[in-house]
């Protein structure tokens, strides 16, 4: 997507010097746009455990450009102390988040991919490169195509409405930022206002980073798209008052059975959808997918992160990202990064094959390969 009219993704090789990954480090959005380089695995484990990238297909182009890092810094001598140090880096990269399936997806493609080529030290370093691209570029993809399917939804509303404006809630921020490029939760967005349609979007804050209050609407702006930040508990009132047409919301995990794990809050949101008959849709890539998980609740793994994150909240004060405590210093908090949202909550699933219901059934009759 566009930032200040120049085209961009989240990651990319530096220009010149393939040794170089270089990312948007978003810790400093909506307010500093900064670009960060990173040139060993450790430096890559960094920034996606402290966030500098994340959003589950930008933590997965990241493992696997990471996985490339390791790959261009391993020892050259033999291939099997090749192996066992790209394998290592691997785990290494794996252990940084624990939600967001797309990392050990991305990790695993790429060590496959390795094992399966021929067996020469330049061959398994090419092909993991090869393979950090490919994932980058089918993330961008598969987002561009959940535009076009889920753009179909709202052209409907939108009819249905005769013209008038389409309010979608959203949460988090699945954005392009989350992606390579495009999102998913918003791709469908860009596409209808890219056609004209008129859409609203209310952009939950998402306490407590602020990846909607600090990313979604950035991007917003950004595209022009009309939005307005809303504190998380406004959703509920919104849609009792008939202001929310639909939620889309994007997902960290997703169970073969339709369950839902995104960030912490949208469960609730989910519940008042159901309450208020709006149509709730989450958008994924397949890359997203948990093909071995039946039950989101009992198995999707939930990230809880550092009590700080509740206690302090961040802003610009005087031209300078500032930090500053919430709460009583000796308030204890937690901190559950994500939560699940049962597939029975779920109107649809919008994937770049198409869109399903939330259950095996459709998840499976869109992804047939994928039957045991
Ligand atoms: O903790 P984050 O920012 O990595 O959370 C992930 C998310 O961006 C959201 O849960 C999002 O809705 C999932 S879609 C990438």
């Amino acid at each position: 997507m566009k930032v200040d009219g120049k085209h961009f993704r989240t990651i990319w090789v530096k220009e010149g010097n393939d040794s170089v990954i270089q990312i948007i480090d978003q810790r400093h959005l909506a307010h500093k746009f900064v670009i960060e380089d990173l040139t060993t695995v450790d430096e890559v484990a960094i920034a996606i455990k402290d966030m500098h990238v994340r959003g589950a297909g930008l933590i997965g182009a990241t493992a696997g450009y990471g996985m490339q890092v390791a790959a261009m810094n391993a020892p050259k001598d033999s291939v099997e102390d090749f192996m066992t140090s790209v394998k290592a880096d691997g785990a290494k990269l794996i252990a940084t988040r624990p939600t967001a399936v797309n990392l050990e997806w991305a990790v695993n493609r790429q060590l496959e991919a390795a094992e399966a080529a021929e067996n020469s030290v330049e061959a398994k370093l090419k092909v993991i490169r090869d393979t950090a691209k490919e994932i980058a570029d089918e993330d961008a993809e598969f987002c561009r195509r959940i535009g076009e399917h889920g753009c179909k939804i709202i052209e409907e509303i939108s009819k249905k409405k005769n013209g008038e404006t389409v309010n979608i809630l959203t949460h988090c921020n699945a954005g392009w930022l989350a992606f390579v490029d495009y999102g998913t939760a918003t791709s469908p967005i860009y596409a209808a206002f890219d056609k004209g349609i008129k859409v609203h979007v209310w952009v939950d804050e998402t306490r407590p980073r602020n990846q909607g209050a600090r990313l979604t609407a950035w991007e917003m702006v950004g595209h022009g798209v009309p939005h307005s930040v809303i504190a998380d508990n406004v959703g509920g009132h919104l849609m009792q008052h008939g202001l929310v047409d639909m939620v889309i919301t994007g997902t960290d995990r997703t169970t073969y059975t339709g369950d839902v794990g995104n960030k912490i809050g949208t469960y609730l949101k989910a519940l008042a959808a159901k309450d208020n008959n709006v149509p709730f849709y989450v958008a994924l890539p397949s890359s997203t997918f948990d093909w071995k998980m039946q039950d989101g609740v009992k198995e999707i793994p939930i990230e809880q992160r550092d009590a700080t994150e509740v206690k302090y909240i961040r802003g610009l004060h005087d031209g300078e990202i500032k930090e500053v405590l919430l709460t009583p210093e000796k308030s204890n908090a937690a901190n559950y990064a994500f939560d699940v949202t049962p597939a029975r909550l779920i109107k649809g699933l919008i994937t770049e094959r198409g869109i399903c219901e939330a259950s095996a059934e459709g998840v499976l009759g869109l992804y047939p390969e994928k039957h045991k």
